[in-house]
């Protein structure tokens, strides 16, 4: 049995408790939010004790182990002072709201042997981890192109886009991790931002984008992103190679189809919700990091993949707003 204690009771933090009931042997003990009732509530749900320090958590005698659900500027902080601790962490993504920071990160970790797997749970999503895996086989022969598709079904509200660091940094710092995790080293990112939202224009932030993205052996990646899908969570995969293809579509709650005299071979929308649409990667996510941690074994992914993709991101950007292809 692992204990586990859960940092931010908001959206993910939820995510992350609901899945810890449902692993046999982890068990939340300890949730801690600045917002009493936020603590409190997600506490309850699961049985926990509650906090609104932080401090509390990295000190409590049977917390084994942290999920990191914090907002994205306290994950450097956060993840220092469960290394200081000495306990293991899964910290949500993006490891930071800017490169700088991951440079004082490894300054402020030097001598505590950390214990960190970043939350890319979408290396964990058995469609995406099957190609990766067909990929690694030579089944498609030598990875050429990867095309990732990813649109949110909405946009997120405004006051969290004001401190997410941007779509790049917190939305396609997803796609960005798979693309590196398909190509290995990434050498230039070329972006194409678009502001077609008018409900986001007092933003300053783009709310959609195309992003492609090159490694030395010039294989390409293209990744197409927007901040809203009228079908739902638009959430795709494909791979190409020079002996075939392989594709992950987007997934419906069931698989049942409709004949009608209106209409046939009619199904369920989309999934419409990273929630649901994820349920089983944030599962396997946190399996995967209780198993490692257990066995002593390597965390992937790791600091290194988190500070990758937000180099990733932050060329982004800079592409976006010069129009130039930008070098790593
Ligand atoms: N992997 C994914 O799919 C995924 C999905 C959503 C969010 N995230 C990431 O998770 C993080 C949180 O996002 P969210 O959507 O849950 O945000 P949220 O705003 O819903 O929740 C964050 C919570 O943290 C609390 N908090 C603030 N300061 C705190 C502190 N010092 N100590 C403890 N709690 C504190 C807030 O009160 C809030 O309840 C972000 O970094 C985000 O990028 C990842």
């Amino acid at each position: 049995m692992t204990n586990i204690g859960i940092i931010g009771a908001g959206r993910i933090g939820h995510v992350h408790a609901k899945t810890i009931g449902s692993i046999a042997d982890a068990n939340l003990v300890l949730v801690s939010d600045v917002n009493e009732d936020a603590a409190k509530a997600l506490a309850e749900k699961y049985g926990a004790r509650y906090t609104t320090r932080a401090e509390d958590v990295f000190a409590d005698k049977e917390v084994e182990a942290i999920i990191i659900c914090s907002p994205t500027p306290l994950h450097v902080e956060h993840i220092v002072a469960a290394a200081k601790a000495g306990k293991p962490a899964l910290c949500e993504k993006p490891l930071a709201m800017e490169v700088e920071s991951v440079a004082k990160l490894k300054e402020q970790l030097k001598g505590l042997n950390p214990t960190v797997m970043l939350g890319f749970n979408r290396r964990f999503d058995p469609n995406f981890a099957k190609i990766k895996k067909l990929v690694d086989e030579g089944k498609i022969g030598p990875l050429e192109q990867l095309t990732i598709i990813s649109r949110d079904p909405a946009a997120p509200p405004k006051e969290y886009i004001a401190v997410s660091g941007g779509i790049f940094k917190d939305m396609t710092i997803h796609d960005f991790d798979m693309a590196h995790y398909f190509l290995g080293d990434v050498a230039t990112v070329t972006t194409i931002g678009q502001n077609l939202d008018p409900d986001l224009d007092d933003t300053g932030d783009y709310d959609a984008a195309v992003i492609l993205l090159t490694n030395k052996a010039g294989k390409v990646a293209t990744i197409i992103n927007s901040r809203h899908c009228a079908t739902g969570y638009d959430q795709r995969l494909e791979a190409f190679g020079p002996k075939g293809s392989l594709f992950a579509e987007n997934q419906r709650e069931t698989t049942v189809r409709a004949y009608t005299a209106e209409y046939s071979d009619a199904q369920e929308p989309f999934q419409d919700f990273f929630l649901t649409r994820y349920a089983t990667a944030y599962a396997d996510e946190l399996r995967t990091f209780l198993k490692a941690v257990k066995e002593g074994k390597e965390l992937q992914p790791s600091i290194e993949a988190g500070e990758v993709a937000l180099r990733i991101a932050e060329a982004a950007l800079e592409s976006a707003k010069t129009g130039k292809t930008v070098k790593l």
